[in-house]
């Protein structure tokens, strides 16, 4: 693998800051300054250190962010904030999108990766991944409603799949869905007369939001984490 792929890929640096950084003697191999990033070297032996840091090879990153209101989840948006922008500007580089996305007042767990597959296994309605969520309504809603919405609704040409929803009081509940369809969840309780006022996913993939991160705060997945997920992994 190349030196310049190798610290791009890892979320050091792009390429040509790599570069800049080979230049000025900042990128070594193995104890040696190396100037020439083309060269090829063993990601898996070979010691690369950028700007005296080591630099550790990982084929893939798998990172748990809390997304907070006002973020949309795509790489690209002209009209507003993307929740890429919450990372290590070192990380900007490497190639990480959101596994699923949140709507843009939507809080709460968001996994990002550069790994395309498994991001699209655990997306893949064929997986039935459960995807669960903390709501508040704005009106109190009856029991006969709550079992509608478990038994499917009519969200405009689409009845939703059957799902587990479990009330906390008249308006609060967590709902649990393994399917996920543009605003499904606010689309679900104006299928039932009613609206949501709050959303928050607490659990992906049988990951639970970690609820030590706060608002806009992210850290990588643990071990734990990734023994989860290792299912949808190549
Ligand atoms: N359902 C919604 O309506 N919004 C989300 O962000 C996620 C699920």
């Amino acid at each position: 693998m190349r030196i310049d792929k190798l610290i791009s890929e890892a979320g050091y640096a792009s390429r040509s800051e790599a570069a800049k950084a080979a230049r000025k003697g900042n990128v070594t191999v193995n104890g040696e300054t190396v100037k020439d990033l083309s060269r090829h070297i063993d990601p898996e032996r070979d010691v690369v250190t950028f700007c005296g840091e080591e630099v550790v090879y990982q084929k893939n990153i798998y990172i748990m962010m809390n997304k907070p209101e006002g973020y949309v989840s795509s790489t690209d948006d002209k009209s507003a904030p993307i929740v890429l922008e919450l990372l290590d500007e070192r990380l900007q580089t490497a190639g990480l999108f959101p596994c699923g996305r949140l709507d843009k007042y939507t809080l709460g767990l968001l996994i990002l990766t550069n790994d395309g597959a498994a991001a699209h296994k655990m997306l893949s309605p064929k997986k039935h991944v459960e995807k669960t969520y903390r709501f508040r309504l704005q009106h109190a809603i009856s029991p006969e409603e709550v079992a509608r919405l478990e038994a499917g609704v009519d969200i405009g040409g689409f009845v939703t799949k059957p799902c587990r929803v479990v009330m906390l009081n008249e308006v609060e509940g967590d709902i649990t869905l393994t399917e996920g369809k543009y605003h499904q969840i606010k689309r679900m309780a104006e299928a039932v007369g009613n609206k949501i006022v709050y959303l928050e996913r607490t659990a992906f993939a049988g990951i639970s939001l970690d609820t030590a991160l706060a608002r806009g705060e992210w850290r990588y997945l643990n071990d734990e984490e990734m023994a989860i997920i290792a299912p949808y992994l190549s």
